[in-house]
């Protein structure tokens, strides 16, 4: 697939979506290692829907492919939903698809490079995401970002019969500044 450098780090860049990746991520988010981390679980995701999914997020201003600097191969998905240009906030997400990656450092990387898309380009001050309980990996990649923990709307995630917290946490445009970047 053809990938295109917007935001560009030593170890992955963020490149615009590809709709003609559909069949690697459909593939990606029926894995329950992948999808139980994430808001979609419990959703069957056929290729047509991916596909249309994708058609949408391509025309959306804050989607992006993570690829792999090295290869130019596709390593997931992160972006921006609910960018309010009034309030200047927006949502984050990311998954890393391939699992032989994760605890690589990309994650990390690709957040910092789409909080940079947010504070730098977009002009954004805030930015918040929703990460379950038991995603230490993800909270720690946060962390490392400069995310910190607004609060927890308990029990609001139930996996096979056991309810887990939702972790709410944000950053500044300024707290990235300060720490994120490199912190
Ligand atoms: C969450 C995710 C994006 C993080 O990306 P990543 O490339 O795996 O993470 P990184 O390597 O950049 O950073 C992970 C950090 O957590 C640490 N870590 C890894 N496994 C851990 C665990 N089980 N418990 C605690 N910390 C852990 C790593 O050591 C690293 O910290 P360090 O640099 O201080 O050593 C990726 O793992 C992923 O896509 N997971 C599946 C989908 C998902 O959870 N998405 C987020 C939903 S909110």
């Amino acid at each position: 697939m053809p990938y295109f450098k917007k935001m560009v780090g030593t170890l992955c860049y963020l490149s615009p979506l590809d709709p003609g990746d559909a069949a690697r991520l459909t593939e990606w988010l029926n894995d329950r290692d992948v999808a139980e981390s994430l808001a979609i679980a419990p959703q069957v995701i056929s290729l047509p829907r991916e596909r249309e999914v994708l058609e949408r997020l391509c025309r959306e201003e804050a989607s992006f492919a993570i690829v792999d600097s090295q290869t130019d191969s596709l390593l997931g998905v992160c972006g921006l939903t609910h960018v309010d240009h009034v309030n200047r906030t927006a949502e984050l997400g990311i998954f890393i698809g391939e699992k032989s990656r994760w605890g690589k450092g990309y994650g990390t990387q690709a957040t910092r490079l789409l909080l940079e898309f947010a504070f730098s380009l977009l002009n954004l001050n805030s930015v918040m995401l929703q990460v379950y309980d038991f995603n230490e990996r993800a909270i720690r990649c946060y962390q490392k970002c400069g995310f910190s923990t607004v609060g927890r709307r308990r029990e609001a995630r139930l996996i096979a019969g056991r309810a887990h917290d939702v972790v709410v946490m944000d950053i500044l445009a300024r707290e990235f500044a300060g720490a994120g970047r490199t912190g």
